[in-house]
């Protein structure tokens, strides 16, 4: 067996998410978020938990960067909570809340952690969602304003910025499914949500670029193939559909600066209403980005047909083995998305920003939990990476998904993606085998194979 070892610089890390483990709902001049206001609706997240007290971290992050440390991570991304520092509609920011993400920057950079952080993973403000969230063409503008009180906190140490994480699940999960926070149910809605979040990166990015510019600034998109189930005209057809919806629609305006066209007409002919768009506002989406993270989980087999207006398609795992989740392990999807990324937008610098599988992890007597699932899951894919560098793309960073075991969401704690189990009675933490597996790989820049 050969060694997959990566350029020497390249990134590797975990990340995480604020509603997902901080908790301290309404600790430290917290604000309400819509996923605060989400969760605590009876019947929307499946186990009944909330984000709350989550993995407890706004508490315990000296604990959690020591942890780090001890693991060997060199990366780390998370994101900032917009109510904690915004909390109500004053245009105040919360000192507090900035002090608190300025310590454990501080506290990473200690240990040797450099870290990259999310402007924006999904909890906005309940407030400004009161003011019809991202429907409200304004709320690119207060975004802005909350950008600039982060910039201006931690630019001089914090020199990795993700404007959004996944528009497209925050936009079509929380606007048109509406089993994500806000739960509206409405495609058009959807439609225009996406539409200003993509404004809102914008304007962040020219908003960095005026005050600082010493780092770099991109946006994380969730991509995955959409292939066609079979290759009959019809599936074929719908899975670029599928890929239009989900790809396209968000990959075209970012780095051609227009809607694709098949899907425009698509929606018109389905009688959607389309974004409200004003001139110039392609230029600003359009904004040149220093690298574009990559959000891959699975690929997607695309079957025509079903009655889910307006879209007429449905997908399957085809013949893979799945996650806990019902996710298929394909790890070809990966090299293959890398590369067409980029062939297709300009050989772009990409970092993967998220990949990594949920499994039914237990403690055995002896404390340890001995994920081997997880290990071959991430084994496949950071092959699969180093496959894509292999055939030039610019890859420079691979973060997995997660760190600890978090709040998956509207699935609640059932589903655990971290590379640490987390005791929720406790709140003790315990590194799993996948945990030692990946300080290894990080360790030798690479797979390394005894034989
Ligand atoms: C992604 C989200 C992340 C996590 C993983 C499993 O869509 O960005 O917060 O929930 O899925």
């Amino acid at each position: 067996m050969r060694d997959y070892i990566f350029p020497g610089d390249f990134r590797w890390g975990a990340a995480t998410a604020s509603y997902q483990i901080e908790g301290a709902a309404r600790k430290g001049g917290k604000g309400e978020s819509i996923w605060d206001r989400f969760t605590h609706i009876p019947g929307r997240i499946q186990d009944d938990t909330t984000g709350d007290v989550a993995c407890d971290h706004y508490h315990r992050y000296r604990e959690d960067v020591r942890l780090m440390r001890e693991m060997g991570i060199q990366n780390y991304r998370f994101s900032i909570s917009w109510p904690r520092i915004f909390p109500d509609a004053s245009g105040r920011a919360n000192e507090e809340g900035l002090r608190f993400y300025s310590d454990l920057v501080d506290a990473l950079l200690e240990n040797g952690i450099r870290p990259m952080v999310t402007l924006y993973h999904w909890d906005m403000p309940q407030w400004l969602q009161n003011l019809g969230g991202w429907l409200n063409r304004k709320s690119a503008d207060y975004f802005v304003q909350y950008c600039e009180a982060v910039f201006s906190g931690l630019g001089d140490r914090v020199l990795s910025w993700i404007t959004l994480n996944e528009p497209w699940v925050c936009a079509f999960n929380g606007y048109y499914a509406g089993d994500f926070a806000p739960g509206i149910r409405d495609f058009s809605s959807a439609l225009q949500a996406a539409y200003n979040m993509l404004r809102a990166h914008g304007m962040a990015v020219r908003t960095y670029r005026k005050l600082h510019g010493n780092g770099e600034i991109g946006i994380t998109l969730n991509l995955c193939p959409r292939e066609p189930a079979t290759d009959n005209a019809a599936d074929q057809e719908a899975a670029l559909r599928n890929d239009g919806y989900a790809n396209r629609w968000f990959l075209d305006p970012l780095f051609k600066g227009c809607y694709p066209e098949d899907m425009m007409r698509y929606y018109q002919d389905m009688g959607l209403t389309l974004p409200d768009m004003e001139p110039m506002d392609m230029e600003l989406i359009r904004e040149p980005v220093d690298f574009l993270g990559v959000n891959y989980y699975y690929i997607e087999f695309t079957r025509a047909g079903g009655d889910n207006w307006p879209l007429y398609f449905t997908t399957t795992a085809g013949d893979y083995s799945v996650t806990e989740y019902g996710w298929p392990i394909v790890e070809r999807g990966l090299t293959e998305l890398l590369v067409r990324l980029d062939r297709e937008y300009k050989h772009p610098k990409i970092y993967v920003t998220e990949n990594g599988a949920s499994f039914l992890d237990v403690v055995n007597v002896k404390g340890e939990v001995l994920d081997d699932c997880r290990i071959d899951y991430l084994e496949r894919h950071i092959m699969a990476c180093w496959d894509a560098v292999r055939q030039g793309v610019n890859l420079k960073g691979y973060y997995v998904w997660t760190l600890i075991d978090d709040f998956e969401w509207n699935t609640g704690f059932r589903n655990k993606f971290g590379l640490i189990y987390l005791d929720r009675r406790t709140g003790g933490r315990i590194v799993k085998k996948s945990g030692y597996w990946y300080r290894k790989i990080m360790e030798q820049n690479g797979i390394v194979n005894q034989d």
